[in-house]
């Protein structure tokens, strides 16, 4: 069993897309979003910041013991998904996947799921400074980080990318993170104020 980690900012299709990996390939998916609620992980609740705060020790070691359970299973892939999926220890860490979104597209999509303006604006400036991928940029992986812009790719060619890394049937090289550069595109077009203060 080869551990994928689907990093990316809320609103960026981690849950889209790996649930749509099910359909063609045989995968586990932990999202753990779903286990810090379902196990009861939530240290608080964050008013001003519309957000969770989540036990990162405690869920770590329930993590640990659920994948020991599906490594009995032994499907050919599991999918751990989370804007916070850094937290994961590297050595269950095999591939690294953070989708990107272009923050007009981001923007768009957040305020589709009814995010007040507050919540939209700080998750767009994550997206904007690439905050998911410098996680694991800080992490001593044996593993490129790599990254998909979301922004205009359908979910079937999002998928069937992901699918093409895990089954190496394309060269990483082409997504190794560092392209998605959203701050300097916003910077060109002189359009940073319309995210920051
Ligand atoms: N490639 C895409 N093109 C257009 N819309 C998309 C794409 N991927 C996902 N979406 C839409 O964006 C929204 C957010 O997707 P999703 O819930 O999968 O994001 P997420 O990364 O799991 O977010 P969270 O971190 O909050 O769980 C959904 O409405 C989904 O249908
Ligand atoms: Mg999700």
């Amino acid at each position: 069993m080869q551990i994928l980690i689907v990093s990316g900012t809320p609103g960026t299709g981690k849950t889209t897309i790996s649930n749509n990996v099910k359909k063609y390939i045989d995968v586990k998916i932990i999202s753990l979003n779903e286990l810090a609620i379902s196990e009861n992980l939530i240290e608080k609740y964050d008013t001003k910041r519309e957000t969770s705060v989540i036990d990162n020790k405690k869920i770590i070691g329930f993590l640990i013991e659920l994948i020991k359970e599906y490594e009995k299973e032994d499907p050919e892939f599991l999918i751990i998904e989370s804007h916070f999926s850094d937290i994961v220890p590297e050595q269950y860490i095999d591939f690294v996947i953070v989708l990107r979104c272009d923050p007009d597209e981001l923007y768009s999509r957040l305020k589709r799921r009814g995010y007040k303006t507050e919540k939209i604006r700080e998750n767009v400036q994550s997206e904007i400074l690439g905050n998911c991928v410098n996680y694991f940029m800080n992490k001593p992986i044996n593993t490129p980080i790599l990254e998909i812009d979301t922004t205009r790719a359908s979910i079937e060619l999002i998928t069937k990318t992901v699918i093409n890394i895990l089954t190496k049937k394309v060269d990483i090289k082409d997504f190794y993170a560092g392209k998605v550069d959203w701050l300097e595109k916003l910077f060109q077009e002189d359009r940073l104020q319309t995210f920051f203060d």
